[in-house]
This record gives structure tokens, C-alpha cells and sequence, in this order.
């Protein structure tokens, strides 16, 4: 079959590889209909994450099942299905308490060895473990496009959001307007968040934001927390998620937050470390959660509900859809921010 192979720092390619095949009795193999680059994909690409040359890549897909292995259950060849970022058991301590993200034998498609030796879903097939699990069915009234985001960014966008408990009434800051901060504002938004201010400098994403109902800080204009002080009497917002994944991003989270404020950080980090002021953070009495992987399994279902209530929907960030085998200009594009999100399709 043909897979974008990660072939070192700034380069993929697509080549034939192996088709995956079953070798549990609980895999599935998942032929893809469309798959899409992630923010998180990026993080390989730049060597932040480590990833092998020539392992596969790529998390976010949707398909139809084409073939089951004998225990599972819920699925059968031909049903249409969005595949799990992030592959768990689904039965360990943590996967019964809905803390997928914590399984005891967590696993991540396309991200290598470190990731669990998995491949990626920027292929025509995919297999996946404990696919009663790891596969949400896609109701027959939606489209492949929305559904795809359910596995991955539109979930992850929820799940911050939901965790951070907005009230209505609260003023929310989105630090970073990818496409994990617009569904961020989205879901705050439904959340009941009176105003939401989208932090970026990139003037399409900023654009995405206003359509999501987000208020845009140009932060290459105007310094981050001058802007939100502005529009909070001084106080600065009462909640913000973080969905940059660097230390300045985080700096300017902290910077923007309110005295008793939350902070979610939603942004992948991996080697990073930072000095932490505990006196300031502790006397300004934050709240600072890290949101760490999306646990999808345990927020899809509510996701979907969101999307097919119209109150969330992916569409307006797909600026590319491109063949697979055009997945290097996608990743270009995508990398330098001329496009706003890139579907792949094999
Ligand atoms: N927790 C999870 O499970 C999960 C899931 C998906 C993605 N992620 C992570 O979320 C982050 C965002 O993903 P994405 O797909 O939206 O990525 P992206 O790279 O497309 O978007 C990041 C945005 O942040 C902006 N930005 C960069 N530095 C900034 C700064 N200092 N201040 C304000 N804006 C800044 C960029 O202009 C860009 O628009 C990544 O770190 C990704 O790995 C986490
Ligand atoms: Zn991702
Ligand atoms: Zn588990």
C-alpha cells in the first residue's frame, strides 16, 4: 500500500510499504477513506518528537472496516468508522475510569517506536488494536470530513474546554488559533462562555477564530497581555487554554490569566522544561491543569452529539484536499501556515 514515511527532520515522502495485517484477535484493519495532518504531526516533522526514518505517520483518519479479527464484537467489514488517535486497552484501571489517555498499555498510531511501534493513518490502510475500542462508528448522517475530526482535534478541543469547567458568564483567551484552538472556542462557546478572545499571528487563523465567535489578538501587534487587559477591566481572562504546545505560548498563558484564573494546557509538550515561580503562581492562587493526551473514547460520543447539533463543525478550517501522494507540498503548506488544515486522501 502507499503511507507517508517520516524520512528525517523537515521531510516525508510517500512510498509503497507493507499492507498492516491482523495479528491480534481484537485488531482491526481499516481501510482510509480520508486521513488529515495534525498540529502534533508537526512536532515529528521538526524532530521535537523522536521518530525513526522510515516509520510511517500520520493519527487522524476515517474509513470502513475491511477486516476484523475473531473477538471483536462491534464491527464488521463495511461499517464506516473514525479511528482513535491514541489506542488503549480499554480495560485497564485507568481505561474503566475514562483516563484512556493513562492506559497501562498506551499506544499512539504513527509515532513510531516511542508511540508503541504502530503505523500511521496517512496511508490506505490502517491497523488498529483493540479496535472495540479504538473505532467510534459514524452515524449514516455524517459526512466522512466532519466525522474524521472526532478522533482526534475536534475531541481534543471539547475535552479542554469541558475540563476547564467554563461558566457561563466567563471571559475564556484561546492562546494559539490552530485547529485545535478553533474547536477550543467552539466548544467554549457552546460551553456558554460570554466572550472568547483568540490569541495568534497568523491573520487566517485569527480570521477562523472571529467565524468560531472567538474576539482576535493579533499578539505580532499588540502585546498579549495589554490586549486581554483591555477587554477584562484589568483583570485578565478567568479561564485559558493553551493549545500552542512552547514555552512562550505557556509564558503568555500565565501572563494573560486572571488572579484565580484557570489555565488548560491542551498543547503538546515533550523534552521542555521550564523554572516554575511558585510564590507568584501560588499568590495569584492559578489553577493550572495539564489537559495531556485527549482521552478521545471517553469525550467522543459527547463530541459527536456537539457536531451533529451543528453547535461544533470542522469544515470552515479545511482549506486543502489533496490526493496522498501530494502529502510532502501538504505538509509544506501546512507547516508554514498557508493552509489552515489538510485532508489527505488516498
Ligand atoms: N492534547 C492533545 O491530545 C492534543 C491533540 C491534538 C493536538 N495537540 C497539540 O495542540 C497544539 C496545537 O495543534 P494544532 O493542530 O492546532 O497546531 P498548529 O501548529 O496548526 O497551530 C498552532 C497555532 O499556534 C500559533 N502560535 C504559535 N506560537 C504562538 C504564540 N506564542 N502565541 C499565540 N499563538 C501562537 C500558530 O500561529 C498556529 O496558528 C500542538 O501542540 C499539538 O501537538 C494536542
Ligand atoms: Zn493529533
Ligand atoms: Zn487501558
Amino acid at each position: 500500500m502507499r503511507a507517508v514515511v517520516y524520512e528525517g527532520v523537515g521531510r516525508v515522502a510517500v512510498h509503497s510499504v507493507p499492507d498492516p495485517r491482523l495479528e491480534e484477535p481484537t485488531d482491526a484493519i481499516v481501510r482510509v477513506t480520508t486521513s488529515a495532518i495534525c498540529g502534533s504531526d508537526l512536532h515529528f516533522l521538526h524532530g521535537k518528537a523522536p521518530l525513526d526514518p522510515g516509520e510511517t505517520i500520520g493519527h487522524e483518519a476515517v474509513g470502513v472496516v475491511e477486516a476484523v479479527g475473531p473477538e471483536i464484537e462491534r464491527f464488521r467489514p463495511g461499517d464506516r468508522v473514525v479511528v482513535a488517535f491514541d489506542v488503549v486497552c480499554g480495560r485497564c484501571w485507568f481505561c474503566r475510569r475514562g483516563e484512556t489517555h493513562l492506559c497501562e498499555e498506551f499506544r499512539n498510531l504513527g509515532a513510531g517506536i516511542f508511540g508503541g511501534g504502530l503505523g500511521g493513518a496517512q496511508a490506505e490502510l490502517v491497523r488498529v488494536p483493540y479496535a472495540d475500542t479504538n473505532l467510534l462508528a459514524v452515524p449514516p448522517e455524517l459526512d466522512d470530513e466532519r466525522a474524521l475530526f472526532l478522533g482526534d482535534t475536534l475531541t481534543t478541543g471539547y475535552y479542554a474546554a469541558a475540563i476547564s469547567g467554563v461558566r457561563p458568564g466567563e471571559v475564556v483567551a484561546v492562546v494559539g488559533a490552530g485547529p485545535v484552538g478553533f474547536f477550543c472556542i467552539q466548544a467554549v462557546r457552546a460551553q456558554g462562555a460570554s466572550e472568547v478572545l483568540a490569541l495568534d499571528r497568523e491573520p487566517d487563523r485569527l480570521a477562523l477564530a472571529e467565524r468560531a465567535g472567538g474576539a482576535a489578538i493579533d499578539v505580532s501587534r499588540q502585546h498579549p497581555h495589554t490586549a486581554v487587559a483591555e477587554r477584562t477591566g484589568d483583570r485578565g481572562a478567568d479561564v485559558v487554554l493553551e493549545a500552542v504546545g512552547s514555552p512562550s505560548a505557556f509564558a503568555t498563558a500565565l501572563d494573560v490569566v486572571r488572579r484565580g484564573g484557570r489555565v488548560t494546557v491542551v498543547g503538546m509538550y515533550t523534552g521542555e522544561s521550564e523554572l516554575v515561580p511558585l510564590g507568584g503562581w501560588w499568590t495569584r492562587a492559578l489553577d493550572i491543569r495539564f489537559a495531556g493526551i485527549c482521552p478521545v473514547h471517553a469525550w467522543w460520543e459527547r463530541a459527536l452529539e456537539e457536531l451533529l447539533a451543528g453547535r461544533m463543525d470542522p469544515l470552515p478550517i479545511v482549506s486543502h484536499r489533496l490526493p496522498l501522494d501530494r502529502a510532502a507540498e501538504g505538509y509544506a503548506l501546512f507547516d508554514s501556515h498557508r493552509a489552515t488544515k489538510v485532508l489527505l486522501v488516498p
